[in-house]
């Protein structure tokens, strides 16, 4: 049997004193998009950097492709869109140089880009819509164009699998559907792809499947049954499809205890 793309198995990560992921389990197939879901700080952005390999679990392992995750991003194999906040945007480096970095395992150790990585880069681009920023620096950018600048930095990598951390937070509607038909497009090409988002209602058009995540995975099934108000009550204290938000979100929210037990939740896709 082959392995799926992404295995998260039983994950737990701290920084310092804080439990960030707690035996977190999670399978994606080839080819799937798969939608992560949950409240501020219940570990999106920590689950993302384990697949990556940026912080290492305190117990449970990832596999990709049944490989350690640093043998995949060495292939060039994962392309990374990161939360906003999680980039330097005052980095002096262009549109085109960002991009580029997605060809830096195709070239030798001279680092010196090939016909072949030009053009690449520039299809990219063109995919994403920003040729014409190309010669821009990163920071300004727009929010949405610079989501897409590091998506185009996954698609001239020639990633077969692209994480993508909260890509349409502060997004337009145009960029949003840039962005949707680009990641259809290259799931039906093979790429499996992970992505967070807080826009519940646009979950179902996107994704195959969807996970419910409070430091540990609470649901993980169909988008529809996933996004059922009694489930999301359940990760995020609330029913947040059906009713507005009571004023801002805390950023200590005391996150609601996932051991409690949840009638008809599952971890296992499809199941409930
Ligand atoms: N570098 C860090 N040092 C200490 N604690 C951290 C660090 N990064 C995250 N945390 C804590 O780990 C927990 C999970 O954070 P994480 O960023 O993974 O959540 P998230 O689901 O991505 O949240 P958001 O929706 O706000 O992006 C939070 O309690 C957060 O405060
Ligand atoms: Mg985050």
């Amino acid at each position: 049997m082959s392995s799926p793309a992404i295995l998260v198995e039983n994950v737990t990560v701290h920084y310092g004193e804080v439990l960030a992921l707690d035996a977190a389990s999670l399978t994606v197939e080839a080819a799937r998009i798969c939608g992560l879901v949950g409240m501020n700080g219940s570990g999106k952005s920590t689950l993302f950097k384990a697949i990556m390999g940026m912080v290492k679990p305190d117990a449970g392992r990832v596999l990709i492709n049944g490989e350690p995750p640093a043998k995949a991003r060495k292939r060039g194999g994962i392309g990374y869109v990161p939360q906003s906040e999680d980039v330097d945007w005052q980095f002096p480096l262009s549109v085109h140089d960002v991009v580029m970095m997605g060809r830096y395992g195709h070239q030798g150790f001279t680092r010196r880009p090939s016909r072949a990585d030009r053009d690449a880069v520039d299809l990219a681009l063109d995919r994403v819509e920003l040729s014409e920023f190309a010669n821009r620096q990163i920071g300004q950018l727009s929010g949405g164009q610079k989501k897409r600048a590091f998506v185009a930095r996954g698609i001239a990598q020639g990633a077969t699998m692209m994480l993508l951390d909260e890509p349409f937070a502060g997004v337009d509607k145009r960029s949003e559907a840039t962005i949707t038909r680009l990641l259809k497009e290259l799931a039906s090409d093979g790429c499996t792809i992970l992505v967070s988002t807080h826009d519940l209602h646009a979950l179902p058009q996107l994704c195959d499947e969807a996970v419910l995540l409070m430091r540990r995975v609470l649901m993980h099934g169909p988008p529809e049954v996933v996004l059922q108000p009694e489930h999301l009550a359940m990760a995020f204290g609330l029913d947040v499809l059906n009713r507005d938000l009571p004023g801002p979100i805390r950023s200590d929210p005391g996150l609601p205890d996932p051991d409690l037990p949840i009638a008809g939740l599952s971890n296992q896709p499809g199941r409930n």
